[in-house]
């Protein structure tokens, strides 16, 4: 914005601007759920407890390729840089060009990507990121809340497109991920992470050899 935009723009835009500016990342985040908040489902973003829960599980040391679904402003991106190899990549992808936008702009580290597209479209997202497979696939998506079919189809496609021994990790606050998830992955862990707000489910999918 120009000094001359900024002296015409109304006081209570000015005032939003200013609160917006100092929460910083809280900021973009609630400015997305205002904006959008059917797709971004959560006024909150994850706590530390729930990302150090479900990263937990990960083998860092045979992850080449690790996609998640919805990172919103990055709450998980960084703790996810911080285990990857280094010859790893991690790439999201969001709905939202707002988020987007400021992840391009906030986080530089060489390995990752930021895409703006749907969920739905992962394997062609990873095949033209020069990948045939994903070795772990995270999402925070509002499963429940997502247009109609948009749900199953990205259920079918992220089993489609993690390796065999690979897993998709799954938080949520209501159980329906969980059955979208079941259709197609048949061994799946649970628990549940109280320190959260509002506290959620954690689900593990692994992907068994048929
Ligand atoms: C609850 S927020 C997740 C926030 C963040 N991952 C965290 O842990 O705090 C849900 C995110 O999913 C994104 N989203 C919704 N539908 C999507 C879709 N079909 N594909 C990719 N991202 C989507 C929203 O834009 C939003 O960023």
């Amino acid at each position: 914005m120009t000094s001359t935009e900024l002296a015409r723009e109304p006081l209570p835009q000015r005032i939003m601007r200013k609160i917006k500016h100092g929460m910083g990342p809280w900021g973009v985040f609630l400015e997305g759920f205002i904006r959008n908040p059917v797709m971004v489902g959560s006024i909150v973003p994850s706590s530390r407890f729930t990302i150090n829960r479900m990263l937990a599980r990960v083998d860092w040391a045979n992850t080449k390729l690790f996609v998640e679904y919805g990172p919103g402003v990055g709450t998980f991106c960084q703790p996810v840089l911080d285990r990857l190899p280094r010859e790893g990549t991690l790439l999201v992808i969001d709905t939202n060009p707002l988020f987007i936008d400021y992840l391009r702009r906030t986080i530089t580290d060489s390995r990752f990507i930021a895409v703006h597209g749907s969920a739905a479209d992962v394997e062609e997202i990873v095949r033209a990121h020069g990948h045939e497979q994903a070795d772990y696939v995270l999402s925070g998506l509002p499963f429940s809340t997502l247009p109609d079919g948009v749900a199953p189809a990205i259920a079918a496609a992220t089993h489609r497109v993690i390796r065999e021994g690979g897993a998709f990790l799954v938080y949520q606050f209501r159980r329906k991920a969980r059955s979208y998830m079941a259709r197609h992955f048949h061994r799946i862990d649970e628990k549940y992470e109280a320190r959260n707000v509002p506290p959620c489910f954690l689900w593990w999918g692994w992907k068994d050899a048929d």
